[in-house]
């Protein structure tokens, strides 16, 4: 009897996902609306005790093994450091990483390294400072770049780069942003757009292709296919002009990779997601608060990830997008 977090097509889940906040300090236009959005209710939000109770759970009974903490923004949850704290003691020790627009890590990357966290993940769509001001409708450029910096020489390694490229927006930037991840010693990843925005804005056609990102880069550089196992990661990789470094592409939506996920999502306000495009979710705030004991949360988990698709579906037809927008999910 498995007592991990398996599914019925046979996947195992032992990588969570956690929102720390649906907040985000950004606006980027394709994942919000000017003005924000409704926020998640304090009194609807774990607290830390709650939280770092999951994330035992997690670990212990159901064999997760890497946690990467996520938002909105991850770094604008009060104690964060805390809570990096509290997983890192957990036994065995999962690995921490984050997800973050390394806004505040030019000031905190060393207090998050010390708490424990291992690496980071930067979303960063261009490097001209009027399009970034445009594309996420805040003037922080140099803060991004100055974080980035700090994560790197703070030894949050590797450091990641996400780029989402939007058609005539800043299409035009592959290969420099490329080259800059190349000079700086980031690993790049390049990803398509996913219908996961509020303002329902995405448009099929409209997407950026994996197949285009492709030719964009080979334009410029010579791109071999890495030899490095990918197992369960969403991104592709190249090795760039014969390596060492290389580029990724995360395929989400003309190349899925839900046959080899690993992945099970934990929302702010305490609901399981079993994917990031679940149209159900299982609370585990109420249980929680409710009594339940750290086997009835186990269980409880189990039959969440026991519901899991087969797969997003898609480029397939039937598509429906779910009530969460991106930014309250965590990607
Ligand atoms: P590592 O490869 O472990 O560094 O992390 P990651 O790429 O899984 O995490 P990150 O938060 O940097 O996500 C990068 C992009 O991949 C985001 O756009 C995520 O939404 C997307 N992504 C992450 N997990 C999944 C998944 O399970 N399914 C899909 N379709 N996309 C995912
Ligand atoms: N499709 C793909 N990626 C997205 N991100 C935000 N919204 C979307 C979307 N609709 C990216 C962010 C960040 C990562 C976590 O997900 O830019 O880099
Ligand atoms: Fe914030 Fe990320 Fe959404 Fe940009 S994509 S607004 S950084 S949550």
């Amino acid at each position: 009897d498995d007592r991990r977090l398996v599914d019925r097509y046979g996947r195992v889940a032992t990588d969570l996902r956690v929102s720390l906040t649906d907040r985000c300090n950004l606006r980027c236009t394709y994942c919000m609306p000017a003005e924000g959005l409704d926020w998640l209710p304090g009194d609807e939000l774990l607290t830390d005790a709650e939280l770092t109770r999951l994330l035992r759970v997690a670990v212990t009974e159901l064999g997760v093994t890497d946690i990467r903490f996520t938002g909105g923004e991850p770094t604008l949850r009060k104690g964060v450091e805390g809570i990096i704290a509290a997983a890192a003691a957990l036994d065995p020790r999962p690995s921490l990483s984050m997800t973050t627009n390394a806004i505040g890590l030019a000031r905190r990357a060393p207090a998050l390294r010390a708490a424990g966290l291992d690496r980071v993940n930067v979303s960063l769509d261009t490097l001209r400072p009027d399009r970034y001001a445009a594309m996420t409708r805040r003037d922080r450029l140099d803060d991004v770049l100055a974080g980035l910096a700090a994560a790197h020489a703070a030894g949050l390694a590797p450091v990641k780069v996400n780029a989402v490229l939007l058609r005539g927006v800043n299409d035009d930037e592959a290969a420099d942003l490329l080259r800059f991840c190349l000079e700086h010693g980031y690993r790049l990843r390049f990803i398509e757009q996913m219908p996961l925005d509020p303002q329902h804005g995405w448009d099929r056609s409209e997407m950026v292709t994996a197949a285009e990102i492709l030719e964009l880069l080979r334009a410029r550089f010579d791109l071999t296919p890495s030899p490095r196992p990918r197992g369960a990661a969403p991104a592709e990789r190249w090795l760039v002009d014969g390596g060492p470094g290389d580029v990724g592409v995360i395929a989400s939506v003309t190349r899925p990779f839900c046959a080899a996920c690993d992945r099970t999502r934990l929302t702010a306000d305490g609901s399981l997601r079993s994917c990031l495009f679940s149209r159900t979710e299982t609370d585990l705030r109420g249980p929680l608060r409710a009594g339940a004991s750290d086997a009835e949360l186990a269980d409880l988990w189990r039959a969440a990830m026991w519901g899991k698709l087969a797969g997003h579906g898609i480029d397939g037809g039937g598509f429906t997008q779910p009530d969460r927008p991106m930014s309250a999910i965590g990607g």
